[in-house]
């Protein structure tokens, strides 16, 4: 097994960007695990399938052929031969992903999948990011981080991510998702042994140093 850095945190925290950055300057592997789930779930909306009904969505499991790009400079996600890595991020997908990632079965299938990718990764280390990588998928990883940051800033910052849309409307669908969640996984609170990382005061490069720094003092 690589060395893995577990990263966990709520909507909007910059666990994604920062965790990419990250990889990059120390040269390791990287895996987003909630663009796994929001494949899973345009899986579902692509196959017609409600994504309400937790049956209807374990039976796509099996023609779920999820991929991740080999590109270096970016970070891509493919269905079967359909790239995904913009449709994902729909906020029709962000509006059903938590239905889809509840289901007991979706869980215990994809954090396999994450378990056997951790496991091939081509590289001395690996940043997984997600909500319950320190505590379920790597719970013996050597450096856990939760990356938090205030709501304020959180929903300021994906509002600015997705042109178009106002502060008060991801500002509500991010709270929404965040209290589904919260439902299956704690990701709101540092486990034990887990360091938190608030970036509310800390500019992006602020983030990657304070991340970094954990990472060294483990290694
Ligand atoms: O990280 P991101 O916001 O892209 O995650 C999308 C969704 O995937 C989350 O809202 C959550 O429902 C699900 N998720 C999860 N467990 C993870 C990562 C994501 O349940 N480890």
């Amino acid at each position: 097994m690589p060395f893995v850095v577990a990263v966990d945190g709520p909507a909007g925290s910059g666990k994604s960007s920062v965790s990419k950055e990250v990889a990059r300057r120390l040269d390791f592997g990287f895996l987003d695990t909630g663009a796994a789930y929001r494949a899973l779930a345009w899986h579902a909306e692509a196959s017609g399938i409600d994504t309400d009904d937790a049956a209807s969505v374990v039976s796509c499991l099996d023609s779920f052929d999820y991929r991740i790009g080999t590109d270096p400079t970016g970070y891509s996600v493919q269905v079967g031969a359909v790239d995904v890595t913009e449709a994902i991020r729909d906020p029709q997908i962000s509006a059903v992903v938590s239905a889809v990632a509840r289901v007991p079965e979706v869980r215990r299938h994809l954090i396999e999948l994450f378990r056997s990718i951790m496991a091939a990764v081509d590289a001395s280390g690996i940043i997984v990011e997600g909500r319950d990588i320190t505590t379920v998928v790597a719970p013996d990883a050597p450096v856990r981080i939760l990356l938090t940051a205030s709501e304020a800033v959180r929903m300021g910052r994906r509002s600015a991510e997705l042109t178009g849309s106002s502060v008060e409307a991801v500002g509500e669908q991010l709270r929404k998702r965040d209290a589904a969640d919260s439902k299956v996984v704690d990701f709101m609170t540092a486990a034990d042994g887990v360091t938190t990382v608030d970036s509310t005061e800390l500019d992006f490069d602020q983030t990657v140093e304070a991340v970094i720094g954990v990472i060294r003092e483990a290694a």
